[in-house]
């Protein structure tokens, strides 16, 4: 509620996100919800993106809630027209963008031989040229964020995962798109960070969302036999790491993040 937060009454000292604005990817569950939630609630005003409009409007309301400021794009990042529209009625109603949490995956796991090819699509299309067309449409913003708002710093968060650093047997096209992520992420990072962009990786092994739902059953079983018994981590932990990542001081820029549950090894 507004004003249970005593960091949210006048005269307190500023949060971390202050006056900045924030996109964030994938929102309507999992870890970009979490993460909306937790850069607003460092006073980030929040523009979330998805699909699923209803489940947008309820972490909007939730976010409103607690006395931030959210705004609902529904959008699907693999075309690029509205991932392009996305940021660019995320200036026009805030006045700037400083953040980027480029989120939006699927993962459908399987052997490659014999593979139903419309599942790497999806994958190709959203994990890597969806994020490659948020990426494009905000750079531009981003730059000029970090030349001249109050903090002259801007970020892009881009989700990869444990897959985008360790290929596994039956991952094949996941870790393509994953590892295409930390390559893209890599090379913009040295294109831009002496501007004082800041591009940073983060990489999540099992977490507790609706990724794993997506696959066929059959796959499904194989992952729950993989992970039985493990304490996966929840979207909330990721979310602390991106927030982490996003409210550093001008001159420390946290390149690379890999993160997986205490019980996770390999
Ligand atoms: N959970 C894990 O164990 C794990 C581990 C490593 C990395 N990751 C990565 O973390 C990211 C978030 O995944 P999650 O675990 O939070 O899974 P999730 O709960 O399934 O969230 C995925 C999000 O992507 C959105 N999305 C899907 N297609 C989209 C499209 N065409 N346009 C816009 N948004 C779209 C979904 O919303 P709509 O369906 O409403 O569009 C949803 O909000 C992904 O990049 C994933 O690869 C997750």
């Amino acid at each position: 509620m507004p004003g249970t937060d005593p960091s949210h009454s006048p005269g307190s000292r500023p949060l971390p996100g202050q006056g900045r604005t924030a996109v964030v990817t994938g929102a309507s569950s999992g870890i970009g919800a979490a993460s909306a939630l937790s850069l607003a609630d460092q006073g980030a005003k929040v523009a979330i993106a998805a699909r699923r409009k209803d489940r947008l409007d309820a972490l909007a309301a939730q976010i409103e809630a607690r006395g931030g400021a959210a705004a609902v794009f529904e959008t699907d990042v693999t075309d690029q027209q509205q991932a392009a529209d996305l940021i660019e009625r995320t200036v026009a109603q805030w006045g700037r963008l400083d953040t980027l949490v480029n989120n939006a995956g699927v993962m459908l796991l399987g052997p490659v031989v014999g593979a139903d090819v419309t599942e790497w699509q999806r994958m190709v299309e959203l994990n890597v040229l969806g994020l490659l067309y948020c990426a494009h449409a905000a750079l531009p913003h981003l730059l000029s964020a970090a030349e001249s708002s109050p903090r002259r710093v801007a970020d892009m968060v881009n989700i990869s995962s444990v897959a985008g650093r360790v290929p596994r047997n039956g991952s094949g096209v996941y870790n393509a798109t994953k590892h295409g992520v930390g390559a893209f992420s890599e090379a913009l990072r040295q294109e831009v960070t002496k501007r004082h962009v800041r591009v940073s990786l983060v990489e999540p092994g099992a977490t507790d969302t609706e990724l794993a739902s997506h696959n066929r059953p059959e796959i499904q079983e194989v992952m729950q036999q993989r992970f039985s018994g493990m304490e996966r981590m929840r979207a909330e932990d990721i979310a602390d790491a991106i927030t982490y990542i996003v409210t550093r001081p001008r001159h420390v820029a946290v390149n690379e993040m890999l993160i997986r549950p205490t019980d996770q090894d390999a």
